[in-house]
């Protein structure tokens, strides 16, 4: 099969594509033919070595985490898909290989994809989808109501996430660049502040809940627009929250854990219309390396994916 891999770690030109053996399904997997993988920010991540536990890389590596595409062998022990069903999902926390043309993939944490979302923006739709459904409903559990700030609302996590957060019907006050001021409306934002004017910890305050997916100062920051009792949650800060400077808040890492369920509660709150696919760019698997850059760049609007078949 075609990849996008690695032989080593390093900028985005270590990103290679050629052949590699296809995958074989084994008990509980399935191996689906890739239509499109999504790019996530951890992939620039593991591309350069930041996760790796060296020792126990071996390459090539194939970097990626969510996928859509058609199921094309069927390994023992999977009763409830089958070859030629149209899925979509994650794969398992600390696995990577998505940037392909076949995948395997245990059956068990991956669903049906929706008719009527496309390939690409069911990959789209896949880790974002999944980290802001366990940010924002499992952990934060954002009650109608209540106001919430979530921070990097152009990205993809934060924009599935403020449209969430609107289904739920909480008041979203969001940061972006003023270049996407009107995206991040058209996802439902009742307020926009454009950070590269306006200090966040300036104009907002009383807020119920904080949803970072900026890291950082902004991360750190965040503690100050919320009300005692408020919760944050981070996504964008390591394996563990920041610990807050004052002792009224609770600061909270959501787990992202994989499976069926998660995903179609994806494919649910498609279909229910409350979730719509964001901004894409489109990318083949040979311009891995551009890919990677424009997302190292941490400066644009909703998801580039990978179209692969
Ligand atoms: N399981 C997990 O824990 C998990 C899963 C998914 C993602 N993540 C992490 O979550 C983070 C977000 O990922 P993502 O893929 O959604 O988006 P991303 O690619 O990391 O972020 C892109 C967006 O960030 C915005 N941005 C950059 N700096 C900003 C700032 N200072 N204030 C407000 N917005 C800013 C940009 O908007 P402008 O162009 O307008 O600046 C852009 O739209 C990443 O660190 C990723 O690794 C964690």
């Amino acid at each position: 099969m075609k990849a996008a891999y690695l032989e080593q770690f390093g900028g985005p030109e270590v990103l290679q594509y050629g052949d590699l053996p296809d995958p074989v399904a084994g008990p509980g997997d399935v191996v689906v033919d890739v239509h499109a993988a999504s790019v996530n920010a951890a992939d620039w991540k593991f591309r350069a070595g930041q996760y790796a536990r060296h020792d126990n890389i071996k390459f090539p590596q194939i970097p990626g985490r969510d996928f859509s595409g058609a199921i094309s062998a069927v390994g023992s022990d999977v009763h409830d898909l089958k070859v030629g069903d149209d899925v979509f999902g994650v794969l398992n926390a600390g696995k990577e290989g998505t940037y392909c043309e076949k995948i395997a993939v245990k059956a068990a944490i991956i669903a049906k994809k929706p008719p009527a979302l496309s390939h690409v923006d069911a990959a789209a739709l896949a880790l974002t989808g999944l980290t802001a459904i366990d940010s924002i409903e499992n952990t934060l559990k954002l009650k109608r109501g209540e106001t919430i700030l979530i921070q990097g609302g152009a990205g993809g996590v934060a924009g599935f996430a403020i449209q969430l957060a609107k289904h739920i019907g909480a008041r979203v006050i969001t940061t972006t660049s003023a270049a996407n001021r009107d995206y991040v409306r058209d996802l439902g934002a009742d307020e926009i502040i454009d950070y590269t004017a306006q200090d966040f910890t300036q104009v907002v305050t009383g807020c119920d809940a904080v949803f970072d997916t900026v890291g950082d100062d902004v991360a750190r920051k965040s503690f100050a627009v919320l009300k005692p009792g408020g919760r944050a949650a981070f996504i964008a800060s390591g394996a563990q929250a920041p610990k807050p400077d004052r002792s009224d808040v609770t600061a909270l890492r959501p787990p992202v854990p994989r499976s069926r369920a998660a995903m179609e509660r994806v494919a649910a709150l498609f279909a229910a219309g409350a979730i719509r696919p964001p901004a894409i760019k489109l990318y083949r698997l040979p311009q891995a390396a551009d890919a990677h850059r424009l997302s190292e760049s941490r400066h644009f609007r909703g998801k580039l994916v990978f179209q692969v078949r």
